[in-house]
């Protein structure tokens, strides 16, 4: 079978380096790839945008691809789902409806509050006045979120009612543009953050192992937000126990409420949770897509054939397969940014070592490279995700280190405390 995977980064390098161990795999082809896709045996990079859906959907047809899987959310918010199945083509991902959970907060709160599902208590607003009238009676810190997609940008969390209210005007006021034209206000929820990727196929759901990420740029989590700087998995501190109640909870509710409003969904469901002190989990959002890093560090320890897992979601036949298998131990991901990163940052530096970085155990998937001349060379903020398995957590990481430290480019910059929070004592810092 041919495979065409949606997407540039870590995630799509991690999906379509997971699809290509499949043996009813031959080939993969890359919408748009990266520099790591590029240098893959068996692996194609296609020089067209992730929104291309006419392009997209003709050479699928042409070259008989039985699966596409598509990464990131913009094109997934933008209905490629919707176009690619009305040409008859087999699709790993939700439709426009589906993605709703993740384009529209206020859209996907409404669905949560449906389902009983446990999340902060929020209100949704499409102006300034009531906005501002409405954190004055709330405690701080507040979350103040745009309502539709903002690369990871539209998120508060507002220490003082000053900031919230300067928010709330720069979501109104465009820095989002119509992504900010309505807002969730929302309860700050305290604990420690995790997230459980789901697959499914609109009818049934299965949990793929807890993962864990760092968001902020900063060691000891400080700074600005970003797509994620490492990631580890199974993360302890969801235990089995805890899996169940998730399942019971917040996955399976969510997918009969999605049905029950006629969606039908089928592919990842991501749930972004916060586990309270009182050890009760609390979704703060829903993703209609892999996360990254987190799918980097989770399926290096899958077992099931990754197309196998797909196609059974995409033909909504998943009940029928046997559960999924995972490797023992543990895996981690630690994340190569740009200096600079999350702002700006310089592209185009020569990157070195990543042979040696693989020779010493660990996997590198390429978040932003490229190939010039083939050179390597560094193309994102995000520019390398080193990846390893161990026995333990504790090995996974230093054997991720040790071939992060392989590694080099001009002005690289990596967090050097990935799974402190699970770590007794952190020997890398
Ligand atoms: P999101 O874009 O929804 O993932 O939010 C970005 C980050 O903001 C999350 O990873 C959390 O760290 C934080 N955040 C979002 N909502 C809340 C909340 N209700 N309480 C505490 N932190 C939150
Ligand atoms: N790592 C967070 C995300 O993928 O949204």
């Amino acid at each position: 079978m041919k495979v065409l995977v949606v997407g540039n980064g870590g995630r799509e390098h991690a999906l379509a380096w997971k699809l290509l161990q499949s043996a009813r795999v031959q080939e993969i082809f890359c919408v748009p790839g990266n520099g790591g896709t590029a240098r893959m045996e068996r692996c194609r990079n296609l020089a067209m945008s992730v929104t291309a859906f006419e392009g997209i959907a003709r050479f699928a047809l042409v070259n008989n691809i039985g699966l596409i899987v598509v990464g990131p959310e913009v094109p997934l918010a933008a209905g490629i789902t919707d176009y690619l199945k009305e040409q008859g083509l087999t699709v790993f991902g939700p439709t426009q409806a589906g993605a709703q959970i993740e384009s529209s907060k206020a859209w996907a709160k409404e669905l949560m509050r449906e389902a009983g599902i446990p999340t902060a208590e929020s209100a949704v607003f499409t102006d300034v006045r009531s906005a501002i009238a409405y954190i004055a009676s709330r405690p701080v810190p507040i979350v103040v979120k745009a309502d539709g997609l903002a690369a990871g940008k539209g998120v508060t969390v507002a220490e003082t009612t000053q900031e919230a209210v300067e928010a709330i005007e720069a979501a109104f006021g465009g820095q989002f543009g119509e992504a900010g034209q309505r807002i969730v206000i929302e309860e700050f929820l305290t604990g420690q953050e995790a997230s459980v990727l789901a697959v499914t196929d609109g009818l049934t759901i299965r949990a793929l192992l807890p993962a864990q990420d760092h968001k902020r740029i900063g060691e000891g989590d400080t700074g600005a937000n970003t797509g994620g700087m490492g990631a580890y998995a199974p993360t302890p501190i969801v235990t089995p126990a805890l899996m169940n109640r998730i399942q019971r909870e917040i996955l399976e509710p969510a997918i009969a409420t999605l049905n029950h409003r006629g969606i039908d969904y089928r592919g990842v469901l991501y749930a972004g949770l916060i586990i309270t002190p009182a050890g009760d989990p609390k979704v703060i959002e829903f993703n209609c897509r892999f996360g990254d890093p987190e799918t980097q560090a989770v399926l290096p320890l899958l077992e099931t054939p990754l197309e196998t897992l797909m196609l059974a979601c995409a033909q909504q036949r998943l009940a029928q397969l046997p559960p999924l298998t995972w490797k023992p131990g543990a895996s981690a991901c630690v994340v190569i940014a740009a200096e600079g990163y999350p702002d700006a940052y310089k592209k185009g530096s020569p990157v070195t070592g990543i042979e040696a970085a693989e020779e010493s155990g660990a996997v590198v998937f390429h978040a932003g490279t490229k190939l010039k001349q083939q050179q390597l060379v560094a193309d994102g903020g995000r520019v390398l995700g080193v990846t390893a398995v161990g026995d333990s957590l504790e090995e996974a990481i230093a054997k991720a280190y040790r071939a992060v430290d392989c590694i080099e480019f001009d002005a690289m910059y990596t967090r050097r405390d990935i799974g402190h929070r699970v770590l007794t004592a952190n020997p890398y810092l």
